[in-house]
């Protein structure tokens, strides 16, 4: 495997999860060395082992990025066991995973003001206070990349999703831009990609049919759902320094979803 992120830390959060792992494992190949965090203390110690398995060099800490203590702490811990930051991954996220409509969240009228403020909380208020944290340090190495994981939701809306979700993801895509613009400058440069439907596909409420799975797919002309690969394959190129002059850019990795109607 080549070495296009040799000497690059990475701190990625939701490392725990399908992407997350992906991520850890594919970075951790091409040279990288990886902080993992997650709120799933023992998942992502079990990610840790399997990059270590193969050959990889990674750390491991529990997080929620929903709190700020725990935020600095993930920050600090990483600094302290690799001595600086280059990457840093937003990767944790949420999606309205309840089995009720209400709590699906398609009909504002009747959303529980608590999910709204729940999912608000991980996928945006999360990636602030990681961001708030590890820019500093990605300064202090001499610049660094701050990879966002939206969705497709956030740039066209979704009923699937639900209203919280793209609300989320569309406010991340701003916050891309204003950081991006904010940080030139500093050599920090700030990315989102807005993956469409990926195997596996988060939890939604809504039952996994054979029917279900044909309508996901007839939305993308590519054919097929993503897999968290397509994601992690455009991640590498915006942590390494091939894309030093790529910032500011929300990139749909979807198939061709959002270029049709
Ligand atoms: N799977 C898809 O189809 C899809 C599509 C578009 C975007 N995304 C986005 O991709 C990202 C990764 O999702 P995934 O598909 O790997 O899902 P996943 O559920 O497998 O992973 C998400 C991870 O985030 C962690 N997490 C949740 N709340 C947290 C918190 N408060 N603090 C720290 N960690 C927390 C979870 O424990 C989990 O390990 C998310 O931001 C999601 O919105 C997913």
């Amino acid at each position: 495997m080549s070495a296009r992120l040799e000497g690059k830390i990475a701190l990625i959060t939701g490392a725990a999860g399908a992407q997350g792992r992906a991520a850890a494992m594919t970075f951790a190949q091409h040279g990288a060395k990886v902080a993992l965090a997650d709120i799933d203390e023992a998942r992502v110690n079990a990610v840790r082992d399997e990059v270590e398995a193969a050959g990889g060099e990674a750390f491991a800490i529990g997080v929620d990025v929903t709190s700020e203590d725990s935020v600095r702490r993930m920050v600090e811990a990483s600094l302290a066991h690799f001595g600086k930051l280059n990457v840093l991954y937003n990767n944790a996220g949420i999606n309205n995973g309840g089995s009720t409509e209400a709590e699906r969240d398609v009909d504002v009228v009747r959303l529980p003001l608590e999910i709204w403020q729940r999912m608000l909380n991980v996928n945006l208020t999360g990636v602030f206070l990681c961001s708030k944290h590890a820019i500093p340090a990605l300064i202090s190495a001499g610049g660094g990349s701050v990879i966002n994981i939206s969705s497709t939701a956030g740039i066209l809306g979704s009923l699937i999703s639900g209203h919280t979700y793209s609300a989320s993801k569309g406010g991340l895509n701003s916050l891309t831009r204003s950081m991006a613009a904010a940080y030139a400058k500093h050599k920090v440069r700030v990315n989102a990609i807005c993956p469409g439907s990926l195997e596996p596909l988060m939890k939604f409420g809504i039952p996994r049919t054979p029917e279900r799975q044909k309508m996901l797919e007839a939305n993308y002309p590519i054919g097929r759902l993503g897999t968290p690969d397509d994601v992690v394959q455009l991640a590498v190129h915006l942590a390494s320094d091939e894309s030093s002059w790529t910032t500011g850019a929300i990139i749909p990795v979807d198939g061709g979803f959002t270029s049709t109607s």
